[in-house]
């Protein structure tokens, strides 16, 4: 069977702005376009491991509006199990995205996200029990995040910790986490004072950097994979595509390397259409992409 890799976090309706020109304060101005995309970190992630071939079941909430129906529907046509996600009272989470050429703002309202408590998680627990693989983000509230880290490190399941946005923890809680995937900002927010530093905590760190591609720590030197170059369109969700293939990469237990060249593929592939969730390969897609950049080599 498959292994299992389950998401715990956020689900978002993304409201997508696009623009040439992003508005001053106090200023007005006519747009180019506007449209709607499921999103949120927690649910990109799933899509991103389900198109790739993984077997992905999400544990979040949604709104019990129009919103949360979407969502839900969209999880579910991307083969990702939605038997633990809920519809809330508190509206569905949504994000604000002002898109302009090579540049995205993003202002997230959590709703119904805020909801994913640990007491939530915990009715789900021989879900979260039964996975190979977790994948944590923190767009839903850090008590939660913490006690999943726990959880799956009581039981020794692999989690990989998306630390987007960044927020603060105790040592004792990022060490739960089998690798942390921070992108420059959150790396120089979180982890600055980790640097030069070989220990536990930096040996967990796989930081990504946009066409600079990924770094990572081995034998205590900073090892780089390079970015495959494309065109970027729209590069919001960029990261999440990285996530859930690496999670498909490292649930299929392949080296962490060939794992991060897998995961740096989806990603660029992922840019080039529009929407976080547009552009996600599927695993021909990707196999094709990377062999004939490898045939370029
Ligand atoms: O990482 C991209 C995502 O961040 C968007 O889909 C948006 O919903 C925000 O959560
Ligand atoms: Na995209």
């Amino acid at each position: 069977n498959k292994p299992l890799i389950t998401v715990i976090g956020s689900i978002n309706m993304d409201m997508v702005t696009m623009t040439d020109k992003v508005p001053v304060q106090g200023e007005t101005l006519l747009g180019e376009s506007f449209k709607t995309y499921p999103g949120g970190k927690g649910a990109n992630q799933a899509v991103a491991a389900a198109r790739l071939g993984g077997r992905v079941q999400m544990i979040g909430k949604v709104g019990n509006d129009a919103f949360g129906d979407e969502l839900r529907n969209n999880l579910n046509k991307e083969g990702v199990s939605v038997d633990c996600v809920e519809a809330s009272n508190v509206g569905s989470g949504v994000a604000t995205i002002i898109l302009s050429d090579n540049d995205n703002r993003i202002i997230v309202i959590p709703g119904a996200n805020n909801e994913v408590t640990p007491e939530f998680v915990k009715k789900y627990e021989q879900n979260i029990l039964a996975s190979s693989l977790v994948v944590l983000q923190f767009e839903i509230p850090v008590e939660t995040v913490k006690f999943c880290l726990q959880l799956c490190h009581e039981h020794q399941i692999p989690v990989i910790l998306n630390p987007a946005p960044a927020r603060k923890m105790e040592e004792g809680d990022w060490i739960k986490a089998t690798y942390i995937t921070p992108n420059e900002t959150e790396e120089e927010d979180l982890f600055s004072h980790l640097r030069e530093k070989d220990d536990v905590l930096s040996n967990k760190l796989i930081v990504t950097m946009g066409d600079k591609g990924v770094n990572y720590i081995k034998d205590g030197e900073v090892r780089n994979v390079p970015a495959y170059k494309v065109n970027p369109l729209d590069t919001t969700g960029a990261g999440d595509t990285f996530n859930g293939a690496l999670a498909v990469a490292l649930g299929e237990k392949m080296e962490l390397r060939a794992g991060l060249e897998f995961a740096n593929g989806a990603a660029a592939l992922s840019v080039q259409r529009f929407g976080a969730q547009g552009g996600m390969p599927t695993r021909e897609e990707l196999e094709l992409f990377l062999k004939s950049r490898r045939g370029n080599e």
